[in-house]
């Protein structure tokens, strides 16, 4: 009945941290998607596919994005990308315009073609219906060849460690879209970008690493610049997946939890914000050696302090900031937000289900 107050205190954590673990993994499995709602999406993308080829026959639909990545949760939106395997092909922005026009005569989709966006686009949505109780929203882009191997070498990090990468991804997902911080739009920061965060911290802030950086480990036979760039940027990973299994295994024994935890803390404190870079390739790198660097002064850089407020940097095209449509008051909510999550798991309520209430609300 006398146990000293530190061995108590000890002993409460390692429960609530436990209790963590399984109330994460329960709280995220009732939010993937029904194979019924995958099914749906497969089909959607064969009739896409089947119209598009009317216009350009050589083509192919293939999906991106966290439908083809592993970190999908109910009801999320589908990214399509359109590739053409002809060399005469038609402009993305004709290509558009003609798909929008087909597209709105022979579907019940609600269709808006952006032919003159940075990136040409269709924005197709379903209304709900008794089959599809929340409908469902899609984007079809062009030869976007860059976003299927980003969306691979995320496909493959889930598939290293699926249990411990894939909850504390999907719950991030919920947690960002829940709080109100999972707008690039606004300010705050798309789902990739907290995806990136995630991996950066496993494979460089975690020691021992949870994850090995795929895109640094040693080729298995020799290769050619021509096989490992793609439109200029090289796009190479270590991705035969069953051999890394065999012959790569993470010293690092933490749960789900308190990854989960040191994550939050790490992104309130400890991450260096004004300087640092993020890169999952590299590790942490400085935003002068990018030209990244936010702290000029003079109007003429008001954009760019603007834009590097936060900064991610892309796995392959690495002179792009994946976190660039961050504002200086969005990163603000973010830390708040990342701060509050920390506090709320440190508090330690007596139920971890209550913890992960709180943390959603
Ligand atoms: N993408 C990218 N560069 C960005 C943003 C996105 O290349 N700056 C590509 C990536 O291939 C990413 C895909 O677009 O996997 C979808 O991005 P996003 O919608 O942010 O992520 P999802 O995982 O699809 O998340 P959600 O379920 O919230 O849609
Ligand atoms: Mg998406």
């Amino acid at each position: 009945p006398t146990t000293p107050p530190m061995q108590r205190r000890l002993a409460s954590k390692m429960r609530f941290v436990a209790d963590l673990s399984q109330c994460l993994f329960d709280f995220v499995i009732q939010l993937l998607p029904t194979t019924e709602e995958m099914a749906v999406k497969e089909d959607v993308r064969k009739l896409l596919e089947r119209l598009i080829r009317t216009i350009e026959p050589d083509s192919r639909l293939l999906s991106f994005g966290s439908t083809a990545n592993g970190f999908s949760l109910r009801n999320s939106d589908m990214d399509l990308c359109c590739l053409i395997d002809s060399k005469e092909r038609l402009a993305a922005t004709d290509l558009v315009t003609m798909l929008g026009d087909l597209l709105e005569r022979e579907t019940k989709f609600h269709v808006k073609p952006l032919p003159h966006a940075r990136i040409p686009i269709v924005k197709l949505s379903l209304d709900p219906s008794p089959g599809l109780p929340l409908g469902i929203a899609c984007d079809i882009g062009f030869e976007n060849r860059l976003a299927l191997e980003n969306t691979r070498l995320l496909m493959c990090y889930a598939m290293v460690d699926p249990t411990r990468v894939r909850t504390m991804v999907l719950f991030l997902k919920v947690w960002s879209k829940r709080r109100k911080i999972n707008s690039p739009y606004k300010g705050t920061l798309s789902s990739y970008g907290y995806v990136l965060l995630v991996i950066y911290f496993l494979v460089h802030v975690k020691n021992p690493p949870v994850l090995p950086n795929l895109q640094q480990m040693p080729p298995l036979r020799p290769i050619t610049t021509e096989d490992t760039h793609l439109a200029g940027y090289n796009t190479w990973f270590f991705d035969d997946i069953e051999l890394l299994r065999q012959r790569w295994h993470s010293d690092n024994t933490e749960t789900v939890a308190e990854l989960l935890i040191d994550f939050f803390r790490y992104y309130s404190r400890d991450f260096s914000y004004n300087t640092g870079v993020a890169s999952i390739r590299a590790g942490l790198l400085k935003k002068e050696s990018k030209g990244w660097q936010n702290d000029l002064s003079g109007g003429r850089y008001n954009d760019s302090r603007e834009r590097n407020r936060l900064c991610i940097e892309d796995p392959f095209e690495i002179d792009f900031n994946v976190a660039r449509c961050v504002t200086k008051d969005g990163l603000y909510t973010i830390r708040g937000e990342f701060m509050r999550a920390a506090r709320v798991l440190s508090t330690r309520p007596e139920r971890a289900i209550i913890a992960l209430a709180e943390l959603c609300e």
